[in-house]
């Protein structure tokens, strides 16, 4: 296997299936398409893979048809080793010419091409998926190395890609999504990982973007929690740092949206809590159809996502994706104007309580999910299997009350056997946990049994950033069905269940 450059971090399967794909022995021609947000990461990736094994790399610019073509063929000449530039008359005989680089006498060496933002280039020349297409099928007959990579942020564009009625639909063999690095790798990426008091707060700012740390910041990170405040007020909240518009610029850029009030006020919903399609459209005074639109285009662009609740089907609740926006809408956009006039230290110093419970708070449930999905699965029955991972609402009718439950995990029911719950789980970044909060899952528990789900074998999991009551420490010693996480064992990579 061609090995991974060093500066590389993680991306470890995704290079292990580049590399399999650029090296594909077959020979016939291969589509892969690699998307993702802007700063994800993509472009490193695919300039590193290139380098190893070898290639044409065109990375496309907002720019006509001509010119664009003109840069192309620029590229290609210089790829080839040619004096002067190759002149295209059009992108039809620019296509035809890439692929016939590797066609017939020359198949059966993999040429990797990687064309990146490719949607700038689509919007320029809309024929060209359909130019791809055309020769992509003529090289599954004749034999071709072409192992054509198409890549591009514009989430849009790129899932338009290969949906139903679209060109290219069917021909990619491989579809790669180029996602934030998860939190335990985040903090890993920052160097923080010995410090997950200061680990969560951080990636409850910048999640798991890896453009944030050298590019953005220069690799500024904050070395302790005690300087996590004066780091915000330098990078994040400083109107001299890239970061301080970069959640504007975010919606901006992704979304192709020019009217970006409505969008940011659907956010700023959400990063209050109003986060069903009722709550949204209440908190912003519009009818709920009014915002139909701007909720799929932001669901379309990945900076919403619509969670299932998993106890009551047809219910959801948006959720925002990227730590930064949530945190722009819930700290920085009321105090924008101060926070331009230089007041970040002030700003900041009033918007603690906010932060905790508007940012952190959800934050950390949120990776109470994600530790679930990975690690957290030990501290289960094993043959509670891999279930469906969720937070959702339990119904208390007698006590007129509704239990939030942050963290679940379910099993489908099939023939034999009925659907159950094998984790509820409560998530408290800022508050010590004590057996109150145990008597609420303990309720929910008999509730959701009542329901007529299994929960004969449901682990309650007291999940803290800040500790819990020896009573709670006493009661998980005794009882094996209750357990404990605090931030050592999300953080640490085993002993789940321990002590921490
Ligand atoms: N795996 C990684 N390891 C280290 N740094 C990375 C990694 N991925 C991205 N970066 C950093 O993020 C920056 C932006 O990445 P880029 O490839 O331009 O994002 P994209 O093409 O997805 O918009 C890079 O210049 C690099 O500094
Ligand atoms: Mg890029």
């Amino acid at each position: 296997m061609t090995t991974k450059p060093e500066r590389l971090f993680d991306r470890v399967a995704e290079w292990d299936g580049l590399v399999a794909f650029a090296s594909g022995k077959t020979q016939t021609a291969r589509l892969g398409i690699v998307s993702g947000r802007r700063r994800m990461g993509k472009t490193y990736l695919l300039r590193a893979l290139v380098e190893r094994v070898g290639g044409f790399y065109f990375g496309a610019t907002t720019a006509t048809a001509g010119e664009s073509l003109r840069q192309f063929g620029a590229a290609l000449a210089e790829f080839a080793g040619a004096e002067v530039p190759i002149v295209f008359d059009s992108w039809d005989h620019a296509v035809t010419y890439l692929f016939g680089l590797a066609a017939r006498e020359h198949a059966d060496k993999p040429l990797l091409v990687v064309i990146d933002e490719f949607p700038y280039l689509v919007k320029a020349v809309p024929e060209l998926p359909s130019l791809v297409q055309r020769e992509i099928d003529r090289y599954q007959v004749e034999p071709s190395g072409t192992r054509l990579l198409l890549c591009g942020s514009a989430m849009s564009v790129m899932g338009g890609l290969l949906a139903s009625n679209a060109p290219l639909r069917g021909r990619a063999q491989m579809e790669m999504v180029v996602r934030p690095f998860g939190y335990r790798d985040a903090a890993a990426f920052w160097g923080v990982e010995k410090d997950p008091a200061l680990a969560v707060r951080l990636h409850a700012v910048l999640g798991g973007t890896p453009a944030y740390r050298r590019q953005f910041l220069a690799d500024d990170v904050p070395i302790s929690l005690t300087d996590f405040d004066p780091w915000l007020s330098r990078t994040v909240l400083s109107p001299l740092s890239p970061l301080f518009r970069e959640a504007r610029y975010l919606l901006a850029e992704e979304a192709e949206i020019r009217d970006t009030a409505l969008y940011h006020s659907v956010l700023a919903a959400v990063a209050q809590g109003s986060n069903t399609r009722g709550g949204i459209a209440s908190y912003i005074g519009r009818k709920a159809v009014d915002i139909s639109h701007p909720l799929t285009v932001l669901e379309d662009c990945h900076l919403l996502v619509r969670e299932q609740d998993v106890f009551r089907a047809g219910k959801s609740v948006y959720r925002i994706t990227e730590p930064l926006i949530n945190f722009y809408e819930a700290v920085m956009r009321p105090s924008w104007a101060r926070l331009e006039s230089g007041q970040a230290q002030q700003v900041w110093a009033r918007s603690k309580e906010r932060f905790t419970a508007q940012v952190a708070g959800p934050h950390f449930e949120a990776m109470c999910r994600e530790f679930m999905l990975g690690d957290g699965i030990e501290m289960l029955d094993s043959d509670a299997g891999f279930g469906e991972i969720g937070c959702g609402i339990v119904t208390d009718s007698a006590a007129r009350k509704q239990i939030q439950i942050d963290v679940a995990v379910m099993q489908s029911g099939d023939g034999g056997h009925k659907a159950a719950v094998s984790m509820i789980g409560e998530a408290k970044w800022g508050a010590t946990m004590g057996l109150n909060h145990l008597d609420r899952l303990v309720r929910a528990r008999e509730l959701l049994a009542g329901n007529g789900l299994d929960a004969s074998n449901c682990r309650l999991v007291c999940f803290s950033g800040a500790g819990f009551s020896d009573a709670l420490r006493d009661r998980a010693d005794q009882d094996a069905n209750v357990v404990l996480v605090g931030l050592a064992q999300l953080y640490g990579r085993h002993e789940v269940g321990d002590r921490g």
